[in-house]
């Protein structure tokens, strides 16, 4: 069963969440929008462990938690328009999405492979978590994919009350919406989600007209996962073993001679460790090379579904992308 921890007593609550979250595990985290299932930013396990628990479809990109711009710096790159939005209004319900920075230590995961990063400061407890932790924490939403945002932590404990989740407390979320979410790119300025500050409050900010995303940036993310991360081999999907002069990509234990770039998503047939290898070992085999990856198949259920919607997207023809 889920089991609740206040924070009332801060220093216990700190200690608890810092082993969690060193040893690789996901839990729930109070913001002052709404709870979330959190993970350290840098570690695909712990964050693959995210997408099992929420069963969502796709690798969505994640928002990636800090305690500062110090921090958040380490991982995007922000100009003088993103500088001078997270000065006025961190910590609080703005997410900035800004380039990646060079030398990011995110997870490709949390990315979802795109050359953005979404960056948030939140108010309260979580902040104080990612303080003591020294590293950021992604974290969407604490509900299975598809239901209404938990804003209590008796809510979280509904959504997930079979797992052993450990859940933070600190009382209700005083927002109680999830946060706004702008791109900032350039000079362009662009809402991708609406949220707990307004548009009107961010253009007062930076004095320039804000653009409202078209339907199509709705998608935007996943779309330009797909762009962003098709190799420049063609993908084979669903296959039974190796072709001569291509690379292979398995899963599983069933061992095959290959000539080619050979890497395994997870000899254990571990989906979470697979999902945590699937970014990383696509570009490895595309580095080689090679004209052609061929995968082999992938089970369709939990973590799968999310793996085989990926790779669904690497093999689309590029004009469909
Ligand atoms: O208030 C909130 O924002 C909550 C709390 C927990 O912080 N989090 C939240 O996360 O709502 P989530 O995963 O439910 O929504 C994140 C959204 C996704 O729709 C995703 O598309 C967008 O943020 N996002 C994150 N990184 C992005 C990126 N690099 N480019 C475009 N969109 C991004
Ligand atoms: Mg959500």
């Amino acid at each position: 069963m889920s089991r609740i921890l206040s924070t009332s007593n801060e220093q216990l609550a700190l200690r608890e969440a810092v082993e969690k979250l060193r040893l690789g595990a996901c839990f729930a985290i109070p913001t002052e929008t709404v709870y979330g299932l959190a993970a350290d930013a840098t570690n695909g396990k712990a964050v693959a462990k995210i997408f099992d628990m929420k069963q969502r479809p796709a690798f969505n990109p994640l928002i990636c938690h800090v305690d500062s711009l110090d921090m958040a710096r380490d991982y995007g790159q922000f100009n003088e328009i993103a500088l001078k939005l997270a000065q006025a209004f961190w910590p609080g319900p703005l997410t900035l999405v800004v380039p990646l920075a060079e030398n990011s230590k995110s997870h490709d995961l949390v990315t979802a492979g795109l050359g953005s990063i979404g960056l948030r400061h939140p108010k309260g407890f979580s902040s104080k978590i990612i303080s003591a932790f020294g590293k950021p924490l992604a974290a969407p939403s604490a509900n299975v994919s598809g239901r209404v945002s938990p804003t209590a932590a008796s809510h979280v404990q509904e959504e997930f009350y079979d797992s052993e989740l450990l859940i933070i407390d600190d009382g209700p979320c005083q927002v109680g919406l999830e946060s706004t979410i702008v791109k900032v790119e350039g000079g362009a300025v662009t809402l991708l989600r609406p949220g707990g500050i307004t548009k009107e409050q961010i253009e007062t900010q930076i004095e320039c007209e804000v653009r409202l995303a078209k339907p199509v940036d709705g998608i935007q993310a996943p779309g330009m996962m797909a762009s962003h991360y098709a190799p420049n081999a063609k993908v084979k999907l669903g296959c039974k073993k190796p072709e001569a002069d291509a690379a292979w990509l398995s899963f599983g234990n069933a061992s095959y001679e290959v000539d080619g770039p050979t890497l395994n998503l997870s000899e254990t047939g571990n989906l979470i460790e697979a999902a945590s290898n699937l970014y990383a070992f696509m570009k490895q085999l595309d580095a080689t090379g090679t004209n052609k990856i061929c995968v082999s198949s992938i089970p369709h259920n939990g973590l799968g579904i999310a793996i085989n919607d990926r790779l669904k997207r690497a093999a689309a023809p590029r004009e469909t992308i």
